[in-house]
């Protein structure tokens, strides 16, 4: 399973997903431009030591992660405007859940590069969730279902 983080612009949300998903030995892909530096202090104050470098890929755009990626991994956007709810979709051990800037989620072409675009539902009248939350969510999901949590 791995998260890929399409031009994220709050540090302190990087360094949650990136606590997140070393915690649950998940890979990153980060795809650049960032709206901040990698040594950021807001990031390192919200991953605290957490951060497993050695399963973060950056990718210096969005040309550079797709010509990297794995032809066998599945690209799950995870969108406001999904079509499918998380916890109807069926997720796969190998599946890339792609998540949004903080400020615009992801351009069109991005959606159509996508295999299926999730959405969690919300409230009437919420507009969306934070970007880490979704991750939280959608990665749990997706462990839960193909039976990836760490076994300790
Ligand atoms: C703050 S939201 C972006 C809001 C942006 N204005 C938009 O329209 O996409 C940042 C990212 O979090 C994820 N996200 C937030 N709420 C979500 C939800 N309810 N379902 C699926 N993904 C969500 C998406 O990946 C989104 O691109």
């Amino acid at each position: 399973m791995r998260l890929a983080l399409y031009q994220p612009d709050i540090p302190q949300n990087t360094g949650a997903l990136l606590r997140l998903a070393a915690c649950l030995e998940v890979e990153v892909d980060l795809i650049e431009p960032l709206g901040f530096l990698v040594d950021d202090r807001r990031l390192r104050r919200a991953s605290l030591d957490y951060v497993a470098w050695e399963r973060v890929r950056r990718h210096a755009s969005w040309d550079a992660f797709l010509a990297g990626r794995d032809s066998g991994s599945r690209l799950i956007l995870l969108t406001t405007s999904g079509t499918v709810a998380f916890h109807r979709f069926d997720f796969a051990a190998g599946d890339t859940l792609l998540l949004g800037r903080e400020s615009a989620g992801v351009p069109d072409f991005v959606h159509r590069t996508a295999v299926a675009r999730v959405v969690i539902p919300l409230a009437p009248g919420a507009r969306s969730l934070n970007v880490a939350l979704a991750g939280a969510i959608a990665v749990a999901e997706a462990l839960r279902q193909t039976g990836g949590f760490p076994q300790p």
